[in-house]
């Protein structure tokens, strides 16, 4: 296996960045006096923090231990950057929490502010992390190494976590990227539970990719 075609940070920063722009386009649509409105911006945002939470806990406990034991000093920029991106979220978190058709359009436009900023420092952080720790990642660690990391990140997410994963991964990556992950995840879990995956991906994909996605995975 070449160590390059490991992509450690792709699905989970595709998946991230669908659901950043679902929340900050519904953020920016949003009637704040509709309660239908706000309870599909609240819907869109607790999915969103939930992924971003344990995108944030994956790399904090498994990723950057393991590049710091390889490279002393390369993983306290993301560190850095994950103790700040925290402080940002939790005010975010707060006013989401907030949110029950009594605010008004002013107070929402702020938070429209305040989450574009936050979603401008987010991009930059993946694509940073993308470009620089990545390399270091592959440049300090065997293709062994990494499955290890990835194979203690993926057995420790809980179903629904998963199943949050699979609604915004999925929709962003390509085919082929997609029947390289399902494809092992197929022959790893039972058939039943594989079936219970692929009708949630249904909901999210067109029809037409979708059979694609069947047909690849025969
Ligand atoms: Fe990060
Ligand atoms: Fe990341």
């Amino acid at each position: 296996m070449s160590k390059e075609t490991i992509k450690i940070y792709d699905p989970a920063h595709k998946g991230l960045r669908n659901a950043m722009s679902l929340f900050q386009l519904k953020l920016g649509n949003t009637d704040f006096k509709s309660k239908e409105d706000v309870s599909h911006l609240k819907s869109i945002g607790h999915e969103l923090f939930i992924l971003l939470d344990d995108h944030i806990k994956n790399e904090n406990e498994y990723v950057l231990p393991f590049l710091e034991s390889k490279c002393e000093g390369a993983s306290k920029h993301d560190l850095d950057d994950h103790h700040h991106i925290e402080i940002l979220e939790k005010s975010l978190q707060d006013k989401l929490l907030q949110l029950d058709g009594t605010q008004t359009q002013e107070w929402g436009y702020q938070f429209y502010l305040e989450f574009t900023k936050y979603h401008a420092i987010y991009l930059e952080h993946i694509l940073e992390e993308e470009l620089v720790t990545e390399p270091l990642i592959h440049q300090h660690c065997s293709p062994e190494d990494i499955m290890d990391v990835l194979t203690k990140i993926n057995t420790g997410i809980k179903p629904d976590v998963l199943f949050l994963w699979f609604k915004y991964i999925v929709p962003a990556r390509s085919l082929e990227d997609n029947i390289s992950v399902l494809k092992p995840f197929k022959a790893a879990v039972p058939t039943d539970f594989f079936e219970i995956v692929m009708n949630h991906i249904k909901q999210f994909v067109p029809e037409i990719q979708y059979q694609k996605l069947v047909d690849g995975l025969k």
